[in-house]
């Protein structure tokens, strides 16, 4: 599959799916990478890997509409067959779903649907759950909704702040992420309305259900 990786800031997750390239695990191709800003991490690593990117800002556009109609364009002007939202800092509209219909994928750093939004991990904390983790979900309309391919499972610690919580989760953000690019990629992610089964997975066990095959 040609992949689309769209990106904000850190990268760590596009360096997940770099690496699970780079060592063969994934057969697919990063064809782009798009960041709304200039100058992140992202961008370093994608120079370093030698992994094709583009940098379209918002600020460029007259509307959201041209800015989103022109990572379209760049995005199908490779190929791009499954768009990855990993730690993209804005929210979609339809003008760009509408493009890859089922064909977005984000990872947000809490059991969705629990802490929505900015800041998960710091939402997390101060409501003193005893769970949290990530979740890999098909993009829908809505903000961090949409049906769910995998979570997994982190337990938060007495004395956790944003930040250890952030971490501790982040190792999973980078298990999750490739795998259900890989379930997607073999032709194995089944949506029926909300819900989503990936054919053949193992289901019912912690902290990742579906369990992890190749991550
Ligand atoms: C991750 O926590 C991801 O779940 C969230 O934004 C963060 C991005 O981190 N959507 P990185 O840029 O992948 O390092």
């Amino acid at each position: 599959m040609n992949l689309g990786i769209l990106v904000s800031g850190r990268g760590s997750n596009l360096q997940a799916i770099i690496d699970a390239v780079r060592f063969g695990k994934l057969k697919d191709r990063i064809s782009l990478v798009i960041s709304d800003r200039e100058g992140v991490q992202a961008i370093e690593r994608c120079k370093r890997h030698a992994v094709p990117y583009k940098v379209i800002k918002r600020r460029d556009y007259a509307s959201k509409e041209d800015f989103e109609r022109a990572m379209v364009s760049a995005l199908k002007a490779e190929g791009v067959e499954l768009v990855v939202l990993a730690g993209f800092m804005r929210v979609l509209t339809k003008t760009f779903l509408s493009a890859f219909p089922m064909k977005v994928i984000n990872i947000h750093p809490s059991l969705i649907p629990a802490f929505q939004g900015l800041r998960a991990q710091k939402q997390a904390v101060e409501y003193g759950v005893l769970y949290s983790g990530c979740t890999v979900h098909f993009v829908a309309e809505e903000v961090d909704n949409g049906p769910v391919i995998i979570q997994a499972c982190v337990p938060v610690i007495p004395g956790d702040t944003e930040e250890s919580l952030s971490e501790r989760i982040l190792r999973y953000e980078h298990r999750i992420l490739p795998q259900a690019i890989k379930w997607i990629s073999e032709g194995r992610v089944k949506v029926y309305g909300r819900k989503v089964i990936v054919e053949g997975a193992r289901y019912g066990q912690l902290p990742f259900n579906p369990d992890l095959e190749d991550f």
